[in-house]
This record gives C-alpha cells, sequence and structure tokens, in this order.
C-alpha cells in the first residue's frame, strides 16, 4: 500500500478519499504540522508528500526521500520546491489552481475596497469614542468607478480580478509574460501595456504573478516612484515580488496613496511599520482562507495523488518529468 505523508493538520472531509485508499499519516490531533525535522525523519518511507506553501520541499529532504514519487502542494503557488531538483530526480509536483482562483481574487478585491473606502482604518476609531467625526470632508477615500486597475499576471486569478473590478465600473489594463489572444483579451475588457507604462498610468496595481527569480522586487523604489500619488498597490500574490523597505518608505512619505497586502517579503514576518500607518491594510496570508476553500484544496492536492499513482484522470503537474 502507498504511503503519503500530509505536512499539515487539516479537516478531514477533503481527505477521505485518500485515507480510505492509501496508507495515510497526518500530524496527531491537535498538532498544526510537522516540523521539517520530523518529514525528513520520515520521508524515507513514503511515496508521496501533500506539503503546505511554506514547507521547504528542498534538496536536502529530497535526496533522503528514497522511495518519493510525488510532492503534492496544497496551493498554486510553489516557490517552496525546488522544482530543478525535482525534476532532475524525476519526482512529479502537482499544485492547486482550480480552488485557489475566485477566493483570491475576492481577497485583492475585498484588500482593494478596504484601501480605497478606508474601512478598516474607520472601523478601527469608530469603536474609539469620539475618534470619528463625521463631516462632508471627513474620511474620504478614492473612488473605483471609471478607474484603471492594472493587473500584473493575467492568469486565472488575474483574469478573475478582472471580472469582479469590470463588474465595479473600472478599466482593465494588464501586463503579463505573454499577450493574451485577441478574443480573450476583449472578454476581459483588457488592454495590454508595458509593465513601465502600466505603473505609470494605473490608480491601481494588483499583483498576481507567481515568486520567480524574474519578478523578484518587481516593483522597488523606481516602480513605486513612478505610480501615481494616488495610486494603491495591492499584493495577493507573494511578498518577494516587492521590495518591502522601498514600499514602507513609499507609504510612509506617500509617493503612493495606500496598499492591501496578503503577503510579505520576510514569510510570516510582518514589518510592523506597517501597523503604525493608516493608508495600509495589512492580512496574514489569508487568501484562500475559507471553510469551502480549505476543503476543496485538500481534495484536490489528494486527486492529484490519486490521479498521478492510478491514471485515472487529470493531475496539475508543474513539472515535466521524462517518462
Ligand atoms: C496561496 O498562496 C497559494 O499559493 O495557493
Amino acid at each position: 500500500m502507498k504511503k503519503v505523508l500530509i505536512t499539515y493538520n487539516m479537516f478531514r472531509q477533503g481527505y477521505e478519499e485518500l485515507i480510505a485508499k492509501y496508507d495515510v499519516t497526518l500530524p496527531p490531533e491537535g498538532v498544526e504540522s510537522f516540523t521539517y525535522d520530523q518529514v525528513y525523519e520520515m520521508i524515507p518511507e513514503y511515496d508521496a508528500l501533500l506539503s503546505m506553501f511554506n514547507f521547504p520541499v528542498n534538496k536536502k529532504l529530497m535526496d533522503h526521500a528514497g522511495k518519493l514519487k510525488i510532492v503534492s502542494n496544497y496551493a498554486v503557488g510553489y516557490d517552496n520546491i525546488d522544482i530543478p531538483y525535482a525534476t532532475q530526480k524525476g519526482i512529479q509536483v502537482t499544485n492547486t489552481p482550480d480552488p485557489v482562483t475566485e477566493p483570491t481574487a475576492d481577497q485583492a478585491m475585498g484588500l482593494l475596497l478596504a484601501v480605497s473606502r478606508r474601512i478598516s482604518e474607520i472601523d478601527r476609531r469608530v469603536r474609539i469614542p469620539g475618534a470619528v467625526k463625521w463631516g462632508l470632508l471627513e474620511n474620504l477615500g478614492h473612488s473605483l468607478f471609471g478607474k484603471t486597475i492594472g493587473i500584473i499576471g493575467m492568469g486565472r486569478i488575474g483574469k478573475a480580478l478582472a471580472r469582479r473590478a469590470l463588474a465595479s465600473g473600472m478599466k482593465v489594463v494588464y501586463h503579463n509574460r505573454h499577450r493574451l489572444p485577441e478574443e480573450e483579451e476583449a472578454k476581459y475588457g483588457a488592454r495590454f501595456l508595458s509593465l513601465q507604462e502600466l505603473i505609470r498610468t494605473a490608480d491601481v496595481v494588483s499583483l498576481n504573478a507567481p515568486h520567480t527569480d524574474e519578478t523578484f522586487h518587481l516593483i522597488g523604489e523606481p516602480e513605486l516612484r513612478a505610480m501615481k500619488p494616488s495610486a494603491i498597490l495591492i499584493n495577493t500574490a507573494r511578498g518577494p515580488l516587492v521590495d518591502e523597505k522601498a514600499l514602507i518608505r513609499a507609504l510612509q512619505q506617500k509617493w503612493i496613496w495606500g496598499a492591501g497586502l496578503d503577503v510579505f517579503e520576510f514569510g510570516d514576518v510582518i514589518s510592523p511599520e506597517f501597523f503604525a500607518m493608516d493608508n495600509v491594510v495589512v492580512n496574514p496570508h489569508t487568501g484562500t482562507q475559507t471553510y469551502e476553500v480549505r476543503n476543496e484544496m485538500a481534495a484536490f492536492a489528494a486527486r492529484n495523488i490519486i490521479n498521478f499513482f492510478e491514471g485515472s484522470g487529470p493531475v496539475a503537474c508543474v513539472n515535466r518529468l521524462e517518462r
């Protein structure tokens, strides 16, 4: 019987089929996740690893994993995994694109609304007696209707965000490694721009691209200085796409109007400067944090393993193996 190691505890619903078919190990009840060292110790026994987006699947681990055939990542992003090395070792890597698309686009839109209309800031102040004054010129934010959103990374999540932006009466421009076919551009009412042009002209810049060597610090000081002073930056992709120290200066010195951040350059550590600023809304990577999506991602990651071993259906492969 194949052995599957799951690094993080989860509702069992999404894993029912996997548990019925294979010998599955999860962290014991009450334990959130296995540590790297625990996984390292256990991995030689296992045929499959179901890992979380922040669990490092590196050379050291893969060299210790004599039987490992598949790493099924519980995430659409896979910058936690050394993909070239997995490919070299003949290990299939898979991800969970479908269940992540819509909730992440919701999160981007939610952050945008919260920043543009100062929802979190005003909520915080209204709880303090006397801290909020009602007046026609108090608590002013920015309208979204008629404004332009610039989406960097027009994959599934970028497109799902474009649909939401269109529903809010926004115009959509985008930048992507490859330009979309004309029919798709028409479907999303989206105009292709160079990165520099997008940054200079968009009222909202949303990051929806993966973290790679090419996208590291895609938004740094020159880009932040080139943005409109009324612009809002939204990042629901990966923290390292933004030079966080430059962003802090940009927000403190008002080179841009605000930011909505779900991800941070230094992982779980949110730069404390953000907490002192009202023009930024921060969430600790909660883009897929709903009851429904937790189960959907678990079921999708489990299906990738089952279909891989049984050849019984699609597998969301990240790397291509020589067979
Ligand atoms: C979440 O960040 C994901 O990559 O699915």
